[in-house]
């Protein structure tokens, strides 16, 4: 744990300045609130009862001045603390985000979104306070400690031994109760992100939730959750009531055992009544620290269960590129495959042993039922996963030793279920052009400059809209291209999705272009459509078609079928047609008149 916050302490250096001033602003907080006692009793002893009036107002006016200054200090103090902690806050929850956005996709299989939320929200407020609030709350309060104790024992030492003489009773309670407040607050923490993540899910999936009527299926287990978290913060609560509520005691127990003997000291003349007074009222100043110091202790626990999540997750592996990595630009002779073995964790595997050769330029078809593994293909070739065997090689370069942004820039891949961003169509289609999201925010301070920007590449964003078959429906929205799509573009159909999904590859250029079943929500007309665009616009370039449509394949220069983790047949439309095999029950099974279809073409 310690080398962990030891190595947090890059987010915490870059605000330092602040967090020092804060510390300086508190110590002298410290020191005007310190001198106040010593004020009391000069008050009690020379004014009152010495009877020396003419220092009175003087006296009084020392003590309103060094309360106004105590409180301006602390103003002071609590908003740059504020100010440095948050800043620190956004620094960690902006480092985990960036970690996460690169982590292996591996990772987002078995993790719910939930938890990311909770543990870049929740999560990271805990370890913050750890890592800002218990040092700077550690020192102010030994110092205080320090100096209040020195002070008391100047007064006098018997009653200062007498006063602290329970301290570490108090103590011992909280050291008992340790490993509980670490325990539970870890269960707090995984509650809270199991209720949150129920939300998510549920409302992800209201589709599913409402057509299966499980309204009140889910409702039930949302209640349930959040009772069985209300119980967890009930246990906390008694936990932590005791791990603080034994220490105050003990400490005010502590106050009345001083106060008790100091009273026989004054009737005794070893104590003056000022004195007296000004060390019950000083006791303050060391129980008070003792306490915060307690209290802290608790926060660090706490803290020790969020840092543990925290950290989990900065451990997760992340896509590194190679030392030395070079920018893909594009292909000159083709993508091969080299005997790739793949593997989804333990199972069995996906690809075993797969050759395959995609020659540049022209369409390419791969086939194969469901299952078979033509997506974890894609995948490899983008380099979300890494093959546990064999090589995939562009151009014969392996593709580890491209850098992974530039390939996926250059290799577009449309899938069938392609996701929208809450944002309006052009921002959707534009979506990863290189420029960002355009409209949006550059319109606000220079409308007309960005409007003459906008139409130099509004024609290149037309092209894509007209290939992808959209143009109907941007004329047909009443706000066109600004049309807002939903969260998830619930506004839009399947299959106005996937040609959103084509305009934004199509808008990319690709040097590569990948269909994954990109056109299934298609009706057969658009389909047609799109494929001439294809051909037009990915002319020279390569495009990999994976799809159970005949047509969509009969005119590819090559198909390959993929069964049982291999390249089973591969060859034309015709070559294929010739064999008995995987492809004619392949077509058989689509259902697209199959035999039919090739016998005719064949005649
Ligand atoms: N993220 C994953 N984790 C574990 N297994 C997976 C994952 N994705 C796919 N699979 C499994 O890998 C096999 C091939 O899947 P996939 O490549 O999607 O097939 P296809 O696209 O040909 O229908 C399937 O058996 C599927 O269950
Ligand atoms: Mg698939």
């Amino acid at each position: 744990m310690t080398r962990r916050l030891v190595s947090l302490w890059r987010f915490v250096r870059p605000e330092r300045r602040t967090l020092a001033v804060t510390f300086l602003f508190s110590l002298l907080g410290t020191g005007a609130s310190l001198y106040a006692p010593l004020l009391t009793r000069r008050l009690v002893d020379d004014v009152i009862l010495r009877g020396d009036w003419p220092a009175f107002p003087r006296l009084l006016a020392t003590m309103v001045l060094f309360g106004a200054a105590g409180s301006v200090l602390g103003g002071f103090s609590s908003y740059l603390y504020t100010r440095g902690s948050s800043r620190i806050l956004v620094a960690m929850r902006a480092a985990l985000f960036e970690h996460l956005e690169r982590a292996e996709m591996r990772f987002f299989a078995r993790t719910r979104v939930g938890e990311i939320v909770a543990r870049l929200n929740n999560d990271m407020v805990e370890v913050q306070g750890v890592l800002v609030d218990v040092p700077l709350a550690f020192v102010t309060s030994v110092l205080r400690l320090g100096i209040a104790s020195a002070i008391l024992i100047s007064m006098s030492w018997s009653l200062f031994l007498i006063g602290n003489v329970l301290v570490p009773l108090g103590a011992l309670g909280l050291w008992l109760t340790r490993d509980v407040i670490t325990r539970m607050s870890r269960e707090l923490r995984e509650k809270n992100a199991a209720v949150g993540t129920h939300i998510i899910d549920t409302f992800t999936g209201i589709r599913l939730v409402r057509g299966s009527a499980t309204e009140g299926q889910e409702l039930r287990r949302f209640e349930r959750e959040n009772l069985s978290l209300v119980a967890s913060v009930l246990r906390y609560q008694w936990i932590s009531s005791l791990s603080r509520g034994i220490p105050s005691f003990v400490l005010a127990c502590s106050a009345t055992l001083a106060l008790l003997y100091g009273g026989y000291m004054v009737r005794d003349g070893v104590l003056t009544v000022g004195t007296l007074v000004a060390f019950t009222a000083f006791q303050v100043q060391v129980i008070s620290p003792i306490q915060n110091l307690l209290g802290q202790y608790v926060a660090l626990r706490k803290g020790k269960a969020s840092l543990a999540r925290v950290f989990e997750f900065f451990d997760v592996p992340a896509e590194e590129d190679a030392e030395g990595a070079v920018a893909f630009t594009g292909i000159a002779k083709g993508i091969v495959f080299e005997d790739v073995t793949f593997a989804y964790g333990a199972e069995g595997r996906v690809l075993d042993g797969l050759s395959l050769e995609i020659p540049s330029g022209g369409t390419f078809a791969l086939v194969g039922e469901s299952g078979a593994g033509k997506s974890t293909l894609v995948d490899l070739l983008l380099r979300f996963h890494e093959p546990q065997g064999g090589v995939i090689r562009l151009d014969g370069i392996p593709l580890g030793r491209f850098r992974r942004a530039t390939l996926r820039r250059k290799i577009a891949l449309v899938s069938t279920d392609p996701y929208l961003f809450h944002g309006t169509l052009e921002e959707n289609i534009r979506y990863g052009d290189g420029q960002g999201w355009p409209s949006a925010e550059a319109g606000r301070d220079a409308p007309d400059l960005v409007a003459s920007a906008a139409a130099l590449v509004d024609s290149r964003v037309a092209d894509a809209i007209a290939g992808a078959d959209l143009a109907d429906l941007v004329r047909s929205l009443p706000e066109g291209l600004s049309t807002v799509v939903g969260e998830r573009g619930v506004a839009l159909s399947d299959g106005q999705r996937q040609r959103v999904a084509l305009a934004r590859a199509f808008l990319r250029a690709p040097e590569i272009l990948v269909l994954d079943e990109a056109t299934s929500s298609l009706d057969l007309l658009s389909e047609e459509r799109i494929r001439r665009s294809i051909r037009e616009l990915m002319r020279g370039k390569t495009t990999l078609i994976v799809t159970h449509r005949v047509h969509a394949v009969r005119d590819a220069d090559r198909i390959a079928v993929l069964s049982r983790g291999r390249v089973s047949h591969i060859g034309t439309h015709e070559d294929l047609m010739g064999q008995r095999g995987a492809y004619r029950s392949f077509l058989r099974v689509c259902g697209d008149g199959a035999d039919g279809a090739g016998e005719g073409r064949g005649a």
